[in-house]
């Protein structure tokens, strides 16, 4: 599957259940990306989102012990392989993960690609990832230009794992 996310300088990624920064074009591209495919996520990121109402046109599927209507449970990382064969078994679709910080650790190594927008900036901050940079197991593969949205400069980069 693919990581999709947006990180700071120092790979943080949230706070007090919010995104660091928004940026149109970055929220844009998501869209793009992961429309008509299946996003993973952590329960709280779920819950961040406007209403902790599901993302539309996108299969989504939640990591939780809990029980949430209106979206795919799974308990944890062997239901989820299990429940991912049974809605995608020709892998037509595109499975991104999509956050946060707690399920991205315990599932990083079911991800082959890193879809990360880097914003060239420090943030306070109570959600992290690994540095991409310092993973052996990663390389950046590809990097945009910078790009700049407000007082914001950032770039496109995309990890492969080796
Ligand atoms: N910058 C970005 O692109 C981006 C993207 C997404 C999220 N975020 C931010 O990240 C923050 C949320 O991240 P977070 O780390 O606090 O929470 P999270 O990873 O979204 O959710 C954590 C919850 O997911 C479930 N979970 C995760 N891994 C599991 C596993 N291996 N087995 C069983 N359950 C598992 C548990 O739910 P239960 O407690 O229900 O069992 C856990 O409490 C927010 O600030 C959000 O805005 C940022």
């Amino acid at each position: 599957m693919k990581l999709i996310l947006a990180v700071d300088k120092n790979f943080a990624i949230g706070i007090n259940g919010d995104m660091l920064f928004s940026i149109p074009e970055d929220l844009k591209r998501f869209k793009d990306l992961t429309i008509g495919n299946i996003v993973i996520m952590g329960r709280r990121t779920l819950e961040s989102l406007p209403d902790s109402k599901p993302l539309k046109n996108r299969i989504n599927v939640v990591i939780t012990r809990k029980d949430i209507e209106g979206v795919i449970c799974v308990k944890d990382k062997s239901e989820l392989l299990i429940k991912l064969k049974e809605i995608n078994p020709d892998k037509k679709m595109e499975e991104y993960l999509i956050g946060g910080a707690s399920t991205i650790e315990s599932m990083l190594d079911l991800v082959d690609e890193c879809i990360i927008t880097y914003v060239d900036k420090s943030f306070e901050y109570d959600a992290k990832i690994r540095n991409l940079f310092e993973d052996e197991n990663f390389y950046v593969e590809s990097e945009s230009k910078p790009r700049l949205y407000e007082d914001l400069e950032y770039r496109y980069i995309t990890f492969k794992r080796k």
